[in-house]
């Protein structure tokens, strides 16, 4: 394939559900409900929805921008517009979606082992020690590599025939199942518990600025913005796409699954009266938490319980493709090798690198931290001034295939103000010491 032309999606809305697909994943099943819960509820689902929309959504503008119109990977993307000082720039996206992808297939393993077991088996009522088995060690690292093998497939396949075939299935499936999921856990007796425990909102939380640096990493890593996914994706686009719409849906679907996908969670935990399990990690909630949940259900639980599990490893296939495509067209394009070589090889490379994370959720916990906090919101900064400042015509290439465009004024002066001083803040809050934190958390 190298060498050839540009591979294309064969439809817009292939397109479209492959890049919700990389936006949709672990992150809004996972982490999001959590956070909301920590951080007054619906208080933080407010807060979030201003940082996507003010942030978040000129950030992936951006990014399908640039990708479409280089029609080139990250790396190459990049220095077509801004010459080679901004190489190195690139290489810090690829290896992101490298790092990423290592730890980011662990956790997807874990869900797969837990999905193989309930269908098998059904789910263990020691839900806390069956974790402690599951998540770390060589069964870890085993459905790692299954989860890493499947990824490969499809990338392997290429954009029409692996990513987007896979997505047009999958994705489809995947609201189903959550929308289903949703319904059934508001006939739980008890579910309003739940339902006031996320959504009760808590003005207060919101006056630490750690409740604004959690909306900012989620909103990145939930958006797969900040390391040129969305961007490789835009870059097998044709020029008839309207992007500021396409953007405006691929987040409106990400918000709108991870809202619903609390509306799943928190019912069932409270419905059960396990609400004294929501523990002080995010992986409690979902591998702890939640199959106790199943297991008390039974029979019901059982088949309750493989749906959430396969909606969970259907989000985050689609996504890991796509932090897989990134390394893998960047590598294509940079060093002309094969779709093949390079998703094998590569693939390989990122399951060995994922061996730390397997052993120890530890070390999953911090890899994930610095992606999350430096380097996806690092990679949000330079991007938007790279396309506010650097980058020739980015509005020019925004109207393209957008018969009307209306919020562009703003869009450009968001990313060359706003959102860069924005995440400079939250960079600079994260970086300082704790002791300089609570004084800072007094105004
Ligand atoms: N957006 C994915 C999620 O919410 O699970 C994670 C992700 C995918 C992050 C792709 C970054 C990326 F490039």
């Amino acid at each position: 394939m190298a060498g050839g032309p540009r591979e294309q999606w064969t439809s817009r809305r292939g397109f479209v559900l492959a890049a919700i697909g990389s936006a949709v994943g672990l992150g809004n099943m996972w982490r999001f409900s959590y956070l909301a819960a920590e951080n007054g509820g619906a208080a933080f689902v407010i807060l979030y929805l201003a940082v996507t929309l003010l942030v978040g959504l000129p950030v992936l503008l951006a990014e399908l921008v640039l990708g479409r119109g280089s029609q080139k990977s990250p790396i190459q993307a990049l220095t077509h517009y801004g010459g080679r000082l901004w190489k190195p720039l690139g290489l810090v996206f690829v290896s992101a979606g490298f790092l990423i992808l290592s730890y980011y297939a662990v956790i997807a393993g874990w869900a797969l082992r837990y999905g193989l077991a309930a269908i098998a088996s059904g789910f263990d009522p020691n839900a806390a020690e069956r974790f402690g088995e599951v998540a770390s060690g060589w069964d870890a690292f085993g459905y790692h590599l299954a989860f890493m093998a499947f990824t490969v497939f499809v990338v392997v396949r290429g954009v029409s025939r692996g990513i987007e075939r896979t997505s047009m299935l999958l994705m489809p499936m995947l609201f189903a199942l959550v929308v289903g999921l949703a319904v059934y856990a508001a006939t739980l007796d008890g579910a309003s518990a739940g339902y006031t425990y996320y959504l009760a909102a808590d003005f207060s939380k919101l006056r630490s600025l750690d409740a604004l640096k959690d909306a900012a990493g989620q909103a990145f890593f939930s958006l797969s913005l900040g390391m040129g996914a969305m961007l490789t994706f835009a870059s097998y686009l044709g020029r008839d796409v309207n992007l500021p719409r396409a953007s405006v849906i691929i987040a409106g679907a990400d918000i709108s699954i991870a809202f619903i996908a609390g509306l799943v969670v928190f019912p069932m935990i409270f419905a059960l009266g396990l609400s004294a399990d929501v523990s002080a990690s995010t992986v409690g909630a979902l591998f702890i938490t939640l199959p106790k949940a199943f297991a008390e259900m039974g029979c019901v639980g059982r088949v309750v319980g493989v749906l959430f599990f396969v909606a969970l490893i259907v989000g985050a296939l689609t996504s890991a493709i796509s932090l897989l495509e990134v390394v893998v067209s960047s590598t294509m394009d940079g060093l002309g090798w094969s779709r093949r070589r390079a998703g094998v090889l590569l693939g390989i490379a990122i399951a060995a690198l994922g061996a730390p994370s397997a052993w120890s959720t530890e070390i999953l916990g911090a890899v994930d931290q610095v992606a999350n906090n430096i380097l996806l919101l690092g990679g949000g900064f330079a991007l938007s001034i790279f396309v506010g400042w650097v980058m020739a015509g980015p509005i020019e290439e925004a109207r393209e295939g957008a018969a009307s465009f209306a919020w562009f004024g703003s869009w450009r002066t968001l990313l060359r103000y706003a959102v860069p001083a924005f995440l400079f803040f939250v960079l600079v809050y994260d970086a300082i010491p704790s002791t300089f934190r609570t004084i800072a958390d007094l105004f």
